[in-house]
């Protein structure tokens, strides 16, 4: 709870038309990509650094919990305030600063949705290579809390690859600067690499110096069809082994084609049980390669179909296919809990095995689609909460999912982060010292435990 003292503080801080505190204003803002729902107490719109610094002065006085949210699209439940408290919203930080194409950086404000950071680069023909599937709703905030991922990191890595530096206020209320607004720089410990992934738990970031390259001058979408996943993700064996390195490599399951099939604006006919949608970049003539040897290595396979995206338009179509399959597969089932994982690449025959298995054995729906050039699966397993004795086998599936991806020397979440949802699990992937030194740098950070509680830890920090 807020305290009423508190409250007019705030009103007095940020002008009351920045603090909503009406029961039906605040829901929106306590659920996310989750459908989770927790009750905030109050939201503020801060519009400037000091005004983040002086809501965590006041929350350490007043006890409150303080939790930072970006555009909402998060997949583990990180901005959800599980303790009631004041989610802050970083939607007034939305400006994008500076794009210098000289020093090839960026400096944006966190708020800034991350496609539209991307368009504008793009005119400059430069180009901000991390490219999460919501990256029309999500924020540059929020994908460095997470160090988001997805399409392109196949090739061109993750967020966290691209931060150069930040401007970030401390769970006490300082504004520090971490980082460089240069090529490189190695003063200190690297505080930008920890706040990144960091999960709003360490700091508020409000503005970021970004790395750019400059933009591939053509691309190449392609797809390729398959009987089965092992025989899709054999290839993409194949392709590694050739060394070919595409900008995008993902695979649909035979579900998540059914999620989509209307959407793709081409044709996949029954007998396909798995797809890989393919794109190169680069000068013509390399994508012009790059295509034929990964066609000819798709067809060697064993791919029942490949097609070539002739125009602009049907890339699209088809990436927009694949970037709606997460709220897709909701017209399967009512309820899904979606994971990360990630295993090493020349292991996925063997996990697609496995994952049959499971859904054989608990007899529940499983769709698996990602990022298959990283090993990066996202595993959607499909219920209905209104069978109990579906929603009791959930948890069951869920560890010994990761049972599984840990023996493969894999790992439980490869780009969307612990949160809240994957708490519970995080000490079946980091030993207990592993555990206690980061309890130990949230503590040095945040001494009252204000800011973001209930994330990430298995217990209470
Ligand atoms: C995707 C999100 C869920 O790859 O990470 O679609
Ligand atoms: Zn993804």
């Amino acid at each position: 709870m807020i305290p009423d003292r508190a409250l007019r503080k705030l009103k007095d801080l940020l002008g009351p038309e920045n603090v909503l505190t009406r029961r039906d204003d605040l829901a929106p803002f306590g659920t996310d990509a989750t459908k989770l729902s927790y009750m905030p107490d109050a939201v503020a719109f801060p519009g400037n650094a000091q005004d983040i610094s002086r809501i965590l002065v006041l929350a350490n006085q007043e006890d409150f919990p303080v939790i930072p949210r970006g555009a909402g699209s998060g997949k583990s439940g990180g901005a959800l305030p599980v303790r009631g408290g004041l989610v802050i919203t970083m939607d007034r930080f939305n400006r994008i600063l500076l794009i210098d194409p000289e020093n090839l950086i960026a400096k944006v404000e966190t708020g800034v949705i991350t496609s539209v950071l991307q368009e504008e680069v793009e005119k400059l023909d430069l180009f901000y290579p991390p490219d999460p599937a919501s990256t029309k709703i999500s924020s540059i905030g929020g994908n460095i809390a997470e160090n988001a991922g997805g399409l392109r990191a196949v090739k061109y890595g993750v967020t966290r690859d691209y931060v150069l530096g930040m401007t970030a206020v401390l769970p006490t209320g300082e504004v520090i600067k971490t980082g460089v607004e240069t090529a490189k720089g190695v003063v200190g410990y690297d505080l930008t690499r920890l706040l990144v992934g960091s999960e709003g738990t360490l700091a508020v970031i409000t503005d970021v110096t970004l790395r750019l390259i400059p933009k591939p001058p053509s691309t190449k979408t392609m797809m390729a069809l398959f009987p089965t996943v092992s025989a899709a993700v054999e290839t993409v064996s194949g392709m590694t082994r050739r060394k070919i390195v595409p900008t995008a490599l993902e695979l649909l399951d035979r579900l998540c084609i059914d999620s989509v099939r209307e959407e793709l604006g081409m044709s996949v006919p029954p007998e396909c049980g798995a797809l890989l949608l393919i794109e190169v970049d680069g000068e013509k003539t390399i994508t012009k390669r790059d295509g034929k040897r990964i066609r000819d290595i798709c067809l060697e396979s064993g791919a029942l179909g490949f097609v070539a995206a002739s125009r602009k338009r049907d890339a699209d179509k088809l990436w927009e296919a694949r970037r709606n399959v997460s709220p897709s597969v909701y017209k399967l089932r009512p309820d899904k809990v979606s994971e990360d994982i990630v295993v090493p690449r020349t292991r996925m025959a063997e996990f697609s095995s496995f994952l049959d298995a499971l859904g054989r054995k608990y007899e529940l729906p499983i769709a698996a689609y990602g990022h298959a050039g990283d090993g990066n699966i996202h595993v959607n397993v499909l219920f209905d909460k209104k069978a109990p004795e579906e929603a009791d086998k959930v948890e069951r599936v869920v560890r010994e999912l990761f049972r599984k991806v840990l023996e493969m020397k894999g790992t439980i979440s490869g780009e969307h982060g612990i949160g809240l949802t994957k708490a519970a699990y995080l000490d079946m992937e980091l030993s207990r010292p592993a555990i206690e030194v980061m309890a130990r740098i949230k503590l040095a950070f945040d001494p009252k435990g204000i800011l973001n509680p209930g994330k990430i830890f298995p217990y209470k920090v």
